[in-house]
């Protein structure tokens, strides 16, 4: 790649959506910096920028195009002082758009799909004298052949990690784009997983989550040649030393099975935190978005989460105005939400993708009736929102502490519960798990002090059960 003499190559990268994209983008810097790039905040002086896209969101090609039109300005405006842009589009846009976005947008040097990021060195160099498209979906293992972080450029990421284990998705939920853009489930071999959490560990990162678009969907190889559920794994990644705090994200409720419930009672490294979508109430409209389950199923489902940990914090999606949603079906949503009690929730307004099998169905609902379904469910998830966390108060939770705080002398961190946390405190650093007293719930964070602090006297022990939170029904109620 053409460079100014004797400076750096400069690459920005800017990822869109879900957590897999900010890992991906990771990974692509990672590949990148082997080739001599380091990352800049900016696109401006960057040689190369990249748009690491996310097709889940309403007009997310739309956006994709206009961010593209102010790259090219930046181009343009580069090559006038003699410097070199190219501008690379990859992520699950990238895989749906395909040669559409040089067709759209002729500054795009290259397009590659999620699959093939570990061969972009080979396709940058072949786009110096064309235009390439990349966006098979192979079979092939792209993790096998992606370079593992340097330990520097981990503990410049921070004590938490995400960790890709399983990628693409068999479910076909009728309104979803994933499996088209991902393609099929694919789980990553269990010894490369390992590896690499042993490396980020070794790096010291505390925190590691485990990540796929199906990630209860795992089955990976296990170094015994047999094939290796999540639960399995996790018990794993439990035994390397270091690693304190294991989540996974995002679960089907179809997945969830005995053995994954099981660990949330037996390993204290598990988190008591769980993202399952069930995305409606209603088994009219379950059954239309080919969920494969029923309300009740998901009840049953959380019932047993919460025998094996009760002060488990829960997530979902939901989606509002699904084709056909009527009154009725809307009020079970509501009604789900008020019974289960989220910790926290997305809501989202439905909105069709080309390609999946909702757009063929009729019964659109108005957009008027959506954006009022959508508000009260909003006001509802924030209201179970608050009542977590004001229920928090009082009680004492271990907070990993991951960066500094608003103001000086403060210290920002989690809650076991996914919580942001607030402390004051000077004999702290980056990296400490701390026993803080929770004083009060702000809109976003909780802030506390260390337990003990205020008497002088030693923290106290974790395990008290008086001090752990209620589930997160009772806190609700
Ligand atoms: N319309 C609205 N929301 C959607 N999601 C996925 N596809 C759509 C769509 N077509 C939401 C689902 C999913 C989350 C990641 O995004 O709730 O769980
Ligand atoms: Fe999409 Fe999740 Fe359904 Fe898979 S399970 S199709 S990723 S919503």
């Amino acid at each position: 790649m053409e460079t100014r003499l004797g400076a750096m190559k400069k690459v920005h990268i800017k990822s869109f959506g879900c957590q897999m994209n900010v890992y991906d983008g990771q990974r692509m810097a990672d590949i990148l910096g082997e080739q001599g790039f380091e990352e800049t905040a900016t696109p401006e002086g960057a040689d190369l920028i990249l748009l690491n896209t996310c097709h889940i969101r309403e007009r997310a090609v739309q956006k994709v195009y206009t961010e593209l039109g102010k790259l090219r300005d930046i181009k343009t405006a580069q090559k006038a002082q003699g410097q070199d842009t190219r501008i690379i589009v990859a992520g699950c846009v990238a895989q749906a758009e395909g040669a559409e976005i040089q067709r759209r947008q002729p500054a795009v040097d290259l397009v590659v799909g999620p699959q093939a990021y570990h061969r972009l060195p080979e396709l940058l160099e072949q786009a110096r004298r064309k235009r390439i498209v990349d966006t098979d979906l192979p079979v092939d293992d792209k993790f096998g052949h992606l370079p593992a972080p340097r330990a520097q450029v981990i503990r410049k990421r921070g004590i938490s990690a995400f960790v890709t284990v399983q990628e693409g998705c068999d479910k076909f939920c009728a309104f979803c784009v994933v499996p088209y853009t991902r393609g099929s489930e694919f789980s990553r071999p269990v010894v490369q997983v390992m590896i690499e959490i042993e490396r980020l560990a070794a790096a010291g990162v505390q925190d590691v989550t485990l990540i796929g678009q199906n990630v209860n969907a795992y089955h990976g190889e296990g170094p015994d040649g047999r094939i290796w559920g999540l639960a399995r794994l996790m018990r794993r990644v439990a035994e390397v030393p270091g690693i304190a705090r294991i989540r996974y994200s995002t679960s089907h409720p179809r997945d969830m099975e005995d053995d994954l419930i099981a660990i949330h009672r037996d390993l204290p490294q598990v988190m008591p935190f769980l993202h399952l979508p069930v995305q409606s109430g209603s088994d009219r409209i379950l059954a239309a978005m080919n969920r494969r389950h029923t309300a009740d199923e998901y009840r049953r489902v959380i019932e047993k989460v919460r025998e094996a940990r009760p002060d488990i914090a829960l997530s979902s999606d939901f989606i509002v105005g699904f084709p056909g949603e009527s009154d009725a079906d809307f009020e079970e949503t509501i009604a789900l939400v008020d019974e289960i009690g989220f910790a926290s929730s997305y809501s989202f307004k439905y909105s069709p993708r080309p390609g999946t099998p909702a757009t063929d169905l009729h019964e659109q609902v108005p957009a008027a009736v959506m954006d009022e379904r959508l508000q009260r469910l909003q006001a509802r998830i924030e209201h179970h929102r608050q009542a977590f966390n004001h229920a928090m108060v009082g009680r004492t939770v271990e907070v990993l502490l991951e960066r500094a705080g608003r103001h000086p002398g403060q210290l920002a961190g989690k809650s076991p519960y996914l919580q942001a946390v607030q402390i004051e405190t000077d004999a702290n650093q980056i990296g400490d798990r701390v026993q803080v007293v929770i004083e009060r719930a702000g809109s976003n964070s909780l802030f506390g002090r260390k337990a003990g602090a205020a008497d002088g006297s030693m923290p106290m022990p974790a395990q008290d059960p008086s001090t752990q939170p209620a589930s997160a029904k009772e806190l609700a109620a």
